[in-house]
């Protein structure tokens, strides 16, 4: 699930399709609320794992024409979107690279959408986005996860085959058992993992819900060493 090559094999097969689903009617909402949370204006602002960059218009349009928004991934055919709809503003840009060790000196905030539930120590890549923003920076993440809504729980098995199938090494045997757990019960600890750092690491926490409890956002500002 978690192998570089895995993933941008995966993405790069279907960024059209993921495009579509990434610009959905009804996520907009989500992408604005954690676009809320992360930028202020004139912020530098990095975005990890960017995909077709559909966060970007609305962290644009948060940091003004002062700020600045950079988003990074490894899968190019996604990339190759997101530069397209980063095109013509002249303080937005996409490059290639590995947010487990992102290529930024600085930055205010970064967000991460639906990218900790890929990566395989998604606490230590936490902690590293907090060092990157320091002190009174700010970390939020939105990420997808099993309900603990009593209705979104009635819906946790299809939700589970819904994970198998769209896992980068997922195949109809993850399906037909994603019930049970399986790909989906690693994504639960991994987004666990990364939500459990950030809110070691930070303070003046925010929280939102979105999808009867299937998305969830978790925003901090960087402590200064002390305990929250
Ligand atoms: C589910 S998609 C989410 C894309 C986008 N954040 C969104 O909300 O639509 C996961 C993305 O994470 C990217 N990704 C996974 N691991 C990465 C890594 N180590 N470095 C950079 N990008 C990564 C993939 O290429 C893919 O674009």
């Amino acid at each position: 699930m978690t192998d570089v090559g895995d993933v941008t094999g995966f993405y790069g097969r279907r960024a059209a399709l993921y495009d579509r689903i990434a610009t959905a009617p009804g996520i907009e909402r989500w992408r604005r609320a954690a676009a809320r949370r992360t930028a202020s204006a004139g912020d530098t602002v990095v975005e990890m794992g960017c995909g077709t960059g559909a966060n970007l218009p609305y962290l644009r349009e948060r940091v003004g024409s002062t700020g600045r928004v950079v988003g990074i991934d490894l899968t190019g055919p996604l990339l190759d979107r997101g530069r397209e709809r980063a095109a013509g503003c002249a303080n937005v840009s996409v490059v290639r690279g590995d947010a487990t060790a992102p290529p930024v000196a600085e930055a205010d905030a970064v967000l991460a959408t639906f990218v900790c539930g890929l990566l395989e120590d998604p606490g230590g890549v936490v902690d590293r986005w907090c060092d990157l923003v320091g002190p009174g920076g700010r970390v939020v993440l939105l990420d997808a996860s099993a309900s603990d809504d009593p209705r979104g729980r009635l819906l946790n098995p299809f939700f589970r085959a819904f994970v198998a199938a769209g896992a980068p090494t997922g195949g109809l045997r993850d399906v037909l058992c994603a019930p049970f757990g399986g790909v989906s019960g690693a994504l639960s600890r991994r987004v666990g993992a990364a939500r459990a750092t950030l809110t070691d690491r930070t303070a003046e926490r925010r929280y939102g819900e979105f999808g009867l409890g299937f998305v969830g956002l978790t925003a901090g500002t960087v402590r200064d060493g002390a305990i929250d």
